[in-house]
């Protein structure tokens, strides 16, 4: 019988979730840590918020929530990958030990982006970071990421786009047809998981009908802004 998709990309990230952090920074050159910072300011979060990080992966933007909201705030960190969720456990732990950041403030359990198990209402903001791609719907997603957030709270997404400046596409293109199967494959020795990188980030539609998407789910004031000439984008919306 074939997979589905969710247990295409569960079995996927398990599989490359030891060198995940790793190639995270060599594939993007580092930006993802800037990116995830630009998303956050989008979020608003003020100290003693409680914030979902949904696909929380290795825990990296759990943990820069974590600094924003402080010791008196909760961030919730939640995956349906087992093997890439208990490696964030064990980052978040160690940061706990080094008293580094606020990371005692974070709690991860396992659960899947198109069925939350949290009630109506229950976070001030939520996030998401490089996942949007990969769920079975993303309007089933959108709508939960809405529903758990309280009214008034923000739901902000950042993901891999296209880039938008012309000049940049076709060294892109070449980037992700040989760089990042080569790199990714050699480090993770999963070479067809950055295979599916680069489709992924094709068949991902456009800011725009992302945007129209989050209406859809029930957000206000909407917007987008790509990063680094588009090579990642961050939508947002606020919960009437
Ligand atoms: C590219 S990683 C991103 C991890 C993290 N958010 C970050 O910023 O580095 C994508 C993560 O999404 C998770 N994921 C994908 N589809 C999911 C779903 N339907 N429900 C829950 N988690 C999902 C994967 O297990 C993986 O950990």
């Amino acid at each position: 019988m074939a997979q589905s998709k969710e247990q295409r990309v569960r079995e996927m990230f398990a599989q490359i979730a030891p060198t995940y952090d790793l190639l995270n920074t060599l594939l993007s050159c580092n930006l993802h840590h800037g990116w995830r910072a630009a998303a956050l300011r989008c979020a608003r979060l003020r100290p003693g918020a409680r914030v979902l990080d949904l696909a929380t992966g290795t825990a990296d933007f759990a943990l820069a929530a974590a600094r924003q909201v402080g010791d008196g705030g909760l961030v919730v960190g939640v995956d349906f990958c087992l093997p890439i969720l208990r490696l964030g456990q064990t980052k978040v732990r160690r940061r706990v030990a080094a008293r580094r950041g606020a990371a005692r403030t974070i709690r991860l359990a396992a659960g899947s982006a198109d069925h939350l198990p949290f009630p109506d209402d229950t976070f001030d903001a939520v996030i998401m970071g490089y996942a949007l791609r990969n769920v079975p719907s993303i309007a089933a997603c959108l709508a939960e990421m809405a529903r758990v957030t309280r009214p008034g709270g923000w739901v902000v997404n950042l993901d891999l786009t296209r880039p938008v400046r012309r000049w940049l596409q076709p060294l892109y293109h070449l980037y992700q047809e040989s760089v990042m199967p080569f790199v990714g494959g050699l480090i993770s020795g999963r070479r067809s998981a950055y295979r599916y990188l680069p489709e992924s980030i094709r068949g991902f539609p456009p800011p725009d009908r992302i945007a129209e998407e989050c209406r859809r789910a029930g957000l206000e004031q909407v917007s987008w802004q790509p990063l680094s000439g588009g090579l990642a984008t961050i939508h947002s919306g606020c919960k009437p």
